[in-house]
């Protein structure tokens, strides 16, 4: 079982779009997916046709019910969606409403609920928020490896640093050591100049071997969450549908790890 989060501080590089993405195109090769939407603008949830507006069956429950110290059955969180082989645990748009600094150890209840799962599972992916508020830093410590999202643009390279320094600051206070097992570039078109500049940039941050080819631009993948369905059942033989394929299998293939210092070069062992 494996457990990713997909995080990156700035804002609509496509962490919501890849995250479904990722699990449908994975859920298609026969694996079973759990997602996470750790984000009360509640994007995943409605993506995958569940109502981000309530307070029942969600991450409100959830850490209302830690508020109030009331028992818990993990089980409960869990909805089935419609696509093959995906579930979630959805968020609520009342999630602001809530004070989760009132838990103590807020930040590790989401690792406790997930783990309590993960024998269900082959892959748990978590769609986070741009903040590193208490929901992202839960993802960040619940998870085994991160994946960045980066929009092809030249501004998005800067706040990365940032962003590695933020992962093992967590990583030193919970004791735990997350890789970075995935750059994933998107909303690009391979053709431009900015694209094989910002390529380059990010060479100079991450080993090759972890950044993927990525998600290019594809009008197909922005039309797809209003009709709550994943690109491979909204356009099954669209640009973006093989993209995501590809990056399934990719992700399947590779093991990757970085250690420590953030820049050192990866191992990818073919399984
Ligand atoms: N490769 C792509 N081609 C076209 N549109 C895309 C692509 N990737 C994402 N989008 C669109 O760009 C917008 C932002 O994407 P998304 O919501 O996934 O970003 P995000 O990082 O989750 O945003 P936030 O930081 O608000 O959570 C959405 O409208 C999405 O449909
Ligand atoms: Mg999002």
């Amino acid at each position: 079982m494996r457990k990713i989060v997909f995080a990156n501080r700035k804002g609509g590089c496509g962490k919501t779009t890849v995250t479904i993405n990722i699990g449908a195109a994975l859920a298609d090769l026969g694996k079973k997916v759990l997602v996470v939407d750790l984000d009360s603008q509640a994007h995943a949830t409605y993506y995958l046709g569940e109502n981000p507006y309530t307070k029942k069956g969600n991450l409100f429950e959830f850490y209302s019910l830690l508020i109030k110290r009331e028992d818990i059955n993990y089980d409960n969180f869990i909805k089935k969606t419609l696509f093959k082989n995906i579930y979630l645990i959805p968020s609520s748009s009342f999630l602001n409403d809530l004070d989760l600094n009132k838990i103590k150890g807020v930040e590790t209840k989401i690792k406790e609920l997930v783990d309590s799962l993960k024998e269900k599972f082959d892959f748990i992916l978590f769609d986070t928020s741009p903040s590193m508020d208490i929901m992202t830093k839960s993802g960040l410590i619940a998870a085994d490896e991160i994946m960045i999202p980066v929009e092809m643009h030249p501004l998005s390279v800067k706040g990365l640093a940032q962003l590695v320094r933020e992962i093992y600051k967590i990583n030193k206070e919970y004791n735990k050591e997350i890789i970075i097992s995935g750059i994933i570039p998107t909303l690009f078109n391979q053709r431009t100049r900015v694209y094989n500049a910002v390529l380059e940039e990010l060479k100079k941050i991450f080993p090759e071997e972890i950044i993927f080819f990525g998600v290019r631009h594809d009008i197909k993948l922005a039309e797809a969450p209003d009709h709550q369905k994943p690109i491979i059942y909204y356009a099954p033989i669209s640009r973006a549908a093989f993209d995501f394929k590809v990056i399934a299998k990719r992700i399947l293939r590779l093991k990757s790890k970085i250690n420590g210092k953030g820049n050192k070069r990866s191992e990818e062992n073919e399984k």
